[in-house]
């Protein structure tokens, strides 16, 4: 276990993995505002664990794949976990919920533990993208209820979707709007408080 002196560890992850995809701009800005307050920050890409759709036939024959045990582990390693949503009819992608589907099937290992065990009590945080107005709001509250209810997390109240978000960014990847900064800011800051009290507790 960190010490209390040791940076909060928070691990990334965006909901698209494709080039240019706008919520891994945002995770980037996420994870810029995380640093400057003083966290410690990693990103996993949720492609590169090469989950294939979740199917029981596969679960039975080949068992649960390698990169679930990485999703697990990453989070283990971690105080906290922000994730970034596209929105997908009103839904967070595939990407995620696939990802999170094949972490609920993973059963503790000796000493490591059962995909479920892993985030239970673990806190989240929530933004999303879009390029439509609402900025994924609606597959952000989905992701919410989703993780809340079948993973025990414990999501951060504060959360912001980011709307107009392929008009968003500047060259350096920065948010153009300084409310918007704010927003990505002040839920990333609500995220490594709760985190800090659960490391504290
Ligand atoms: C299958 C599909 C469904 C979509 N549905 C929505 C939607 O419900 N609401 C929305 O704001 N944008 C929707 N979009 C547009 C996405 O927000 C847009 O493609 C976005 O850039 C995807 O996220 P990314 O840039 O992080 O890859 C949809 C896109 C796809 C491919």
């Amino acid at each position: 276990m960190p010490t209390t002196e040791e940076p909060l560890r928070l691990l990334l992850l965006a909901g698209s993995a494709r080039s240019g995809a706008l919520s891994a701009r945002l995770r980037d800005a996420a994870r810029h505002a995380a640093d400057a307050a003083g966290a410690s920050t990693s990103v996993l890409d949720l492609r590169a664990l090469a989950l294939p759709l979740y199917d029981a036939d596969f679960e039975v024959a080949q068992g649960v794949p390698a990169g679930v045990r990485s999703l697990r582990d990453a989070i283990v390693a971690h105080d906290a976990l922000l994730i970034v949503t596209p929105e997908y009819n009103g839904f967070p992608t595939p990407l995620v919920i696939n990802a999170f589907d094949w972490l609920s099937r993973l059963q503790a290992e000796g000493k490591l533990p059962s995909g479920l065990a892993t985030t239970a009590g673990k806190p989240a945080g929530l933004l999303a993208s879009s390029p439509g107005p609402l900025g994924g709001l609606r597959a952000m509250n989905f992701l919410r209820q989703y993780l809340q209810m079948a993973f025990a997390m414990l999501v951060v109240p504060q959360q912001y979707a980011l709307g107009r978000a392929n008009e968003a960014f500047d060259d350096t990847g920065a948010l153009k709007d300084p409310k918007a900064a704010q927003a990505v800011a002040g839920a990333v800051g609500a995220l490594l408080r709760v985190a800090a009290a659960l490391r504290a507790a």
